[in-house]
């Protein structure tokens, strides 16, 4: 009886700050991710800033964004490109100066967008004065991160406390003689774990938040969350199999991931946001099973991201793939009215395009932004951007160094973080200087936004305008229907009232002929709204016979029986 009564106040829980009546600006946001050192660079030093983001928030208007999150800038050695903070409530030099960021939440906010920051609460950079003083001993810092004095082996050597391997590779125990001691890392060793046994550590990351969201922010991507806690006996977790201990794959991370502990860390983040308002988010990233994802929404999240077409598909899938992928997510979240997300691609995985191929890629973007909830959009996949090849020597992120010169093509992150490409000028005019801090892709003379503006048939016509669709009633509240149409097709339905969006996606590599008819009203007259690139001249036409439409190769067409298409208005 009791389990019925709590699965029942659980179904009764919704998503934060929802009302039927008033739904929320996040709930159907179209969110951005900067990823600011790449973004656009204002001073010529060949990495990106708050000063080049400010320059192009235009753009992010004209592509409809809702909000967008800035990858972190804080003050850090850059050992992991900012995920490595040495000094939690300010701002890096290379990005700019506190008074640039206040400027930028204020341009943001006129421009009547939101603006969110990264928030990395697992770790700081070995730099940071808590680290540097937890490593004298210096209170209240000591237990400021994990420290335990090594296992004694019967020889009297004194090794790693347990078998814990760090995400970046290679242990996640670092010894330091200055205290005589190893601590504990979950990422590269200049990242130390912060320590959420310790209630003070809890408080401390609370008042950044605070910090930041007195400066007027609207929410926090948060960083690496199933990473936060570790099982407090630091046991041997289980091995896998995989031989090499330096892995990550190498245990079974039942000690080090996804602990209980770190929901109720999650649950008092969102007392503080609530504390402003209800209308601050939280987004989590979580790489983790359904369940232990779904969690979060439970703790107070706004959402989990979800990264399924990141992870879990790519262009060898099919379309049955792709309607399971959505409808297991439409059934798993756990409350009532949750906001489902969809990300396309971010700063960790190699490009939409590079993930999918061309054609399917831009029937990826369609599908992401059609979708109930948020869409999500990696800076640089709205114009179709491709992963760079880069040398040994040129690479800069420590999960390929680590690799080695022979793993690291396959380990690196880089080649999907160079800089974004606005026109054919330097740099593609990212910067003025000619060497920037990761090379520009060399396509960038003919894969470049200016040049996409000119064409009515490109990757950034076709972002504008199916991202222009989600303002409309039957995008931000209608009804979600997935269907296969054959093996190879896909489609789902949107519908509010009188309105109805079809989109059809085809994932075979040649044409295919599909029977509309179960899908649309029988009286209803279609029209193509828009389609991939490969079937734009179909934009406009009326459907002559729903019962059989055919839908080019890897393409992806929206048809509406209510809303005039997109090129005739
Ligand atoms: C997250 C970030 C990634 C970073 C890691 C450690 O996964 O997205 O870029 O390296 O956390 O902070």
């Amino acid at each position: 009886m009791k389990s019925i009564i709590s699965l029942c106040a659980i179904l009764l829980l919704s998503n934060p700050g929802y009302s039927e009546s008033t739904p929320k600006w996040w709930q159907s946001m179209s969110l951005y991710q900067i990823y600011p050192r790449s973004f656009k660079d204002s001073d010529g030093n060949g990495i990106g800033d708050l000063k080049g983001v400010m320059s192009k928030l235009e753009h992010l208007v004209e592509s409809n964004v809702d909000a967008f999150w800035l990858s972190p800038i804080y003050p850090s050695p850059m050992v992991d490109f900012g995920y490595d903070i040495s000094d939690f409530v300010n701002i890096e030099e290379v990005f700019g100066t506190m008074k640039d960021f206040e400027t930028l939440v204020e341009a943001t906010h006129n421009a009547s967008m939101k603006i969110i920051m990264d928030f990395v609460p697992n770790h700081s950079s070995d730099q940071h004065e808590w680290f540097q003083k937890s490593l004298q001993k210096i209170e209240p810092y000591t237990n400021y991160y994990v420290w335990h004095e090594g296992k004694k082996l019967p020889d009297g050597t004194i090794t790693v406390p347990n078998n814990w391997v760090s995400v970046f590779g290679g242990p996640a125990w670092t010894w330091r003689e200055e205290r005589q001691a190893y601590y504990f890392h979950q990422f590269a060793k200049q990242q130390p774990d912060l320590n959420y046994e310790n209630e003070d550590v809890v408080n401390a990351m609370k008042n950044v938040m605070r910090f930041w969201l007195d400066k007027g922010v609207d929410g926090f991507r948060v960083d690496a969350v199933p990473h936060l806690c570790e099982d407090v006996r630091l046991l041997d977790e289980p091995l896998t199999g995989n031989p090499n201990p330096d892995d990550y794959g190498y245990t079974d991370k039942i000690y080090t991931k996804d602990i209980p502990h770190t929901y109720d860390i999650v649950k008092g983040w969102r007392e503080v946001l609530d504390e402003y308002s209800d209308e601050k988010i939280m987004m989590i990233e979580a790489y983790s099973n359904m369940t232990m994802t779904m969690r979060y929404y439970v703790y107070g999240a706004n959402f989990p991201f979800n990264f399924g077409f990141i992870t879990d598909t790519n262009q060898d899938s099919k379309a049955i793939d792709f309607k399971r992928l959505i409808d297991r997510w439409m059934v798993n979240m756990p409350i009532l009215k949750a906001t489902a997300n969809w990300v396309a691609g971010n700063h960790d995985k190699p490009r939409l395009v590079t993930r999918y191929g061309r054609y399917r890629a831009e029937a990826m973007t369609i599908i992401t932004l059609l979708l109930p909830g948020v869409a999500v959009t990696y800076n640089g996949d709205e114009i179709g951007m491709e992963d760079t090849r880069i040398s040994w020597e040129d690479t800069k992120d420590p999960q390929g160094c680590n690799a080695g010169k022979d793993g690291y093509e396959k380990a690196s992150r880089d080649p999907a973080r160079t800089p974004f490409q606005w026109d054919n000028t330097t740099s593609a005019g990212f910067s003025t200087s000619e060497t920037t801090w990761l090379p520009v892709n060399e396509n960038y003379l003919t894969l470049n936004l200016a040049t996409q503006k000119e064409q009515d048939n490109s990757y950034n016509a076709l972002y504008k305008a199916v991202s222009a669709l989600r303002k409309l009633p039957v995008i931000k509240r209608g009804t979600l229907t997935t269907t296969l149409l054959n093996d190879d097709v896909f489609a789902f339905t949107r519908k509010v009232d009188g309105d109805v969006v079809y989109v059809v996606a085809n994932f075979a590599n040649k044409e295919e002929t599909v029977d509309l008819s179960t899908l649309v009203y029988a009286s209803s007259q279609l029209n193509v709204y828009y389609a991939t690139t490969n079937a734009h001249h179909l934009i406009g036409n009326i459907v002559k016979d729903v019962h059989t439409v055919k839908i080019p190769a890897s393409g992806a067409i929206i048809y509406t029986s209510t809303i005039a298409p997109y090129n005739s208005k």
